[in-house]
């Protein structure tokens, strides 16, 4: 993942908003005789400086800042035990960090909470070649488990544009979806164990390797997708799929909208079995990113593009099935122009016009970012109601998505923040969205920026029994205070 060297006016310190029920002062008094492990490793493993402590305190989107005064370094499961029962005990807020790149602002404090960074738990426990399961500590960057898998003949269930810097356990906490979603499912479907620091510092071991096991309550389901508010996720078991050695990807323009949905249809037929990635952009995307990364689509300029990957065994199989995918849309006017790549690197840079357009927009000052999903007959609608609704009040109005899971990534951008750009989007949005069986987060979590809008989602009944939950599991409410419960 790049990074984008310039950014956005920050449009709220999140320390103006509403009481600070944690006090960090006791934290500061007794580090002395604060865990044993960190005294010789110090400065690496407390941060404590200012300076050091500006990239723990700011999200990946430029648009949150915490006031944390302190982050730690665990490295292994017992460490984070010791520190979440200390702050347990001491009534201390914690936030667990991965990679630090959500984009709801869940990963940083949102007044001083300490930061609890899982990147220097990046060991890798085993990986079974005749199962696939990989087994790892939880701060392991997701493209280093791609890279060490692929050498052995495996593949991990889960891609994303954040690849480089996301890690497996930030993944795991935020359910992520990604660009393979169409292929190998939810990870709820791919966690097959997971070891977890409750409140309390307890651990709770999960971490199960049989593919099946039904013995009562499936405890590890309550981390996948819960931000960090019920546990702190250490280790994990992953399910990784046989690595197909042909990949092919087509880029493919249509004019309408339509004729997106007529190829999204006509490709799940036809390319059935063999389709790993079904995403979509618009021309607005493509010119964002023309703008500003100078990255072109590899086709003559079209409303909307589609990409599709697939992969197989097999090439000749896979070239013939794509062949008379292709002709079929092109007979059917679906799609007026295309490419295909198979080799590496072509496949990589038609890649890049998919996965950067978040970088691309984060270049063009304030991002209004929604990640919805919606029946593909109102998936892009919204689109169009909302260019109309902000008309010349934004920069740009932008649409891409995973189209094969029905989550479309709408955005907006002005050159700095605007809280009528903010008012004319939400909660039109998600009410829009909520009216036709949609989901206000399809795949990025709830975080901070959400939370008032849970119920849009969820019925009072659902609200009340997360409450309890989380009041069940975490009674002082210390572990990532102020994200996803209302
Ligand atoms: P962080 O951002 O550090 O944390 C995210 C949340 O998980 C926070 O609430 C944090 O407290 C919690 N958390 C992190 N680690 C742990 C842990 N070990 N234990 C308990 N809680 C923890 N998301 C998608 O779903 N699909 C995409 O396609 C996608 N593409 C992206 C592309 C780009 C360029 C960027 C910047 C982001 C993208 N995202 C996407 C969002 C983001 O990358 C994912 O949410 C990712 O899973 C977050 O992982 P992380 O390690 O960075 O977690
Ligand atoms: C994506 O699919 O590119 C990501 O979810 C990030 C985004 O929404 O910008
Ligand atoms: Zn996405």
């Amino acid at each position: 993942m790049g990074t984008a060297e310039q950014h956005v006016a920050l449009h709220w310190s999140t320390s103006e908003e509403g009481d600070r029920p944690f006090i960090l002062e006791p934290i500061s008094g007794q580090l002395n005789n604060y865990p044993s492990f960190f005294s010789s490793e110090r400065p690496t493993r407390i941060i404590q400086h200012s300076d050091d402590l500006v990239c723990y305190n700011t999200d990946w989107l430029k648009s949150h800042k915490g006031t944390s005064s302190l982050a730690l370094r665990p490295k292994t499961t017992e460490e984070v035990s010791e520190i979440v029962a200390y702050c347990s005990k001491n009534k201390l807020a914690v936030c667990p960090q991965g990679g630090n790149t959500g984009l709801v602002g869940g990963s940083i404090p949102i007044f001083d909470e300490i930061v609890v960074s899982m990147s220097l738990m990046n060991n890798i426990l085993h990986f079974d070649d005749s199962t696939g399961i990989l087994q790892c500590q939880s701060g392991c960057i997701l493209e280093n488990l791609e890279n060490l898998v692929n050498d052995k003949g495996y593949t991990v269930p889960v891609d994303l544009g954040a690849k480089g810097s996301c890690q497996i356990g930030g993944n795991i906490s935020t359910n992520a979806g990604g660009l393979r979603f169409v292929r190998y499912g939810s990870l709820h479907g791919n966690v097959i164990g997971l070891k977890v620091v409750l409140p309390s510092g307890e651990i709770l071991d999960c971490m199960n390797t049989m593919r099946k096991n039904n013995t009562g309550y499936d405890l590890k389901h309550l981390f996948i997708g819960s931000e960090g508010t019920l546990g702190v996720v250490t280790e994990a078991a992953i399910l990784c799929y046989p690595k197909n050695s042909e990949t092919a990807v087509a880029f493919l323009g249509c004019n309408s909208f339509g004729d997106v949905l007529s190829c999204a249809k006509i490709v799940r037929q036809k390319l059935s079995g063999l389709l790993t990635s079904l995403e979509m952009l618009d021309n607005q995307a493509a010119d964002t990113l023309r703008d500003n990364l100078k990255i072109n689509v590899p086709i003559s300029e079209h409303p909307f593009y589609v990409l599709i990957e697939i992969s197989g065994s097999d090439s000749e199989y896979n070239e013939k099935k794509l062949n008379e995918c292709l002709t079929l849309l092109m007979e059917k006017n679906h799609v007026n122009d295309g490419t295909i790549a198979t080799e590496l690197s072509r496949i990589k840079a038609v890649w890049s016009v998919r996965e950067r357009i978040t970088e691309a927009l984060l270049q063009e000052g304030y991002g209004y970012k929604y990640d919805i999903s919606l029946p593909l007959n109102d998936f892009y609608k919204v689109v169009e109601i909302m260019r109309e609704r902000l008309d010349k009040r934004v920069t740009r109005c932008v649409a891409y998505g995973h189209l094969g899971d029905g989550n479309l990534h709408f955005n907006a951008t002005t050159r700095t923040f605007d809280p009528e750009v903010l008012s004319l989007i939400e909660p039109f949005i998600y009410e829009y969205t909520s009216k036709r069986n949609g989901s206000i987060s399809a795949e990025h979590g709830i975080g901070y920026k959400k939370t008032k809008y849970l119920h849009f989602n969820k019925t009072q009944t659902a609200i009340n029994l997360m409450k309890s939950m989380k009041a069940l599991m975490d009674p002082q409410g210390i572990l990532n205070p102020y994200k996803v419960l209302p």
